[in-house]
C-alpha cells in the first residue's frame, strides 16, 4: 500500500476530491468491512482539520452500535431517534449541527465537542449505520463538508459489502 499523506488544500472541494480518490483506492483493493471501516475512519482523521472524533455507528439488533473510529472512547449504544446520530438514522437526513449545545438530546461522549455532522448510511433503502464527526470548535462544518461527506458515504456504499457485516 502506498502511504497517504496529508495535503493542505485551498478549498474544501479540492480536499474532498482528494479524500474520495484515496478512499476509492483503499476500498477498491480490499473487501473486508472491518478493515475498510477502520481505514475510512483513519482517512477522515488524517485529512480533516479541527476534529476530535471520526467514525461509524452500525445499525445492529435494532440500535446503533459503535464501530471503527478515531478519537476518545465513545458511547457504545445509541437508540434510533436519540442524539444527533439517532436523529440522522431515523430521519435518514444528514444532521449538520453548528452548536451541539443547542441540539435537544445531544449525547456528549467527549465534552470537548462543540459541533458535529452525522451522515446516514443507507443502501437499497436499508439503514446500515451513520458516519459521525465531532469538532472542538463551533461551526466547524458547512454545506461543502456535507456535500463532501455525503459523497464519501456514496463511495463507501459503492464498494462496501455491507451484507457481510455480522
Ligand atoms: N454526539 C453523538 C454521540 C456520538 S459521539 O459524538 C461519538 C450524538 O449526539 O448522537
Amino acid at each position: 500500500m502506498k502511504q497517504i499523506d496529508k495535503i493542505n488544500f485551498e478549498t474544501k472541494e479540492q480536499l474532498y476530491k482528494y479524500m474520495n480518490i484515496k478512499l476509492t483506492g483503499l476500498l477498491g483493493s480490499e473487501d473486508d468491512w472491518l478493515a475498510n471501516l477502520s481505514n475510512a475512519s483513519a482517512l477522515l482523521w488524517l485529512l480533516l482539520d479541527d476534529i476530535n472524533w471520526a467514525g461509524f455507528y452500525l445499525y445492529r439488533k435494532g440500535k446503533l452500535i459503535l464501530g471503527p473510529f478515531q478519537g476518545k472512547p465513545a458511547c457504545v449504544n445509541i437508540e434510533v431517534g436519540n442524539g444527533v446520530c439517532g436523529t440522522a438514522a431515523q430521519s435518514r437526513q444528514t444532521q449538520l449541527v453548528k452548536n451541539v449545545h443547542d441540539f435537544p438530546g445531544h449525547i456528549a461522549c467527549d465534552s470537548a465537542s462543540n459541533s458535529e455532522i452525522v451522515v446516514p448510511i443507507i443502501k437499497d433503502d436499508k439503514l446500515i449505520g451513520v458516519l459521525d464527526i465531532d469538532a472542538p470548535i463551533l461551526n466547524r462544518f458547512d454545506e461543502n463538508d456535507q456535500k463532501g461527506l455525503e459523497k464519501f458515504v456514496n463511495t463507501m456504499n459503492k464498494y462496501m459489502k455491507w451484507e457481510d457485516i455480522i
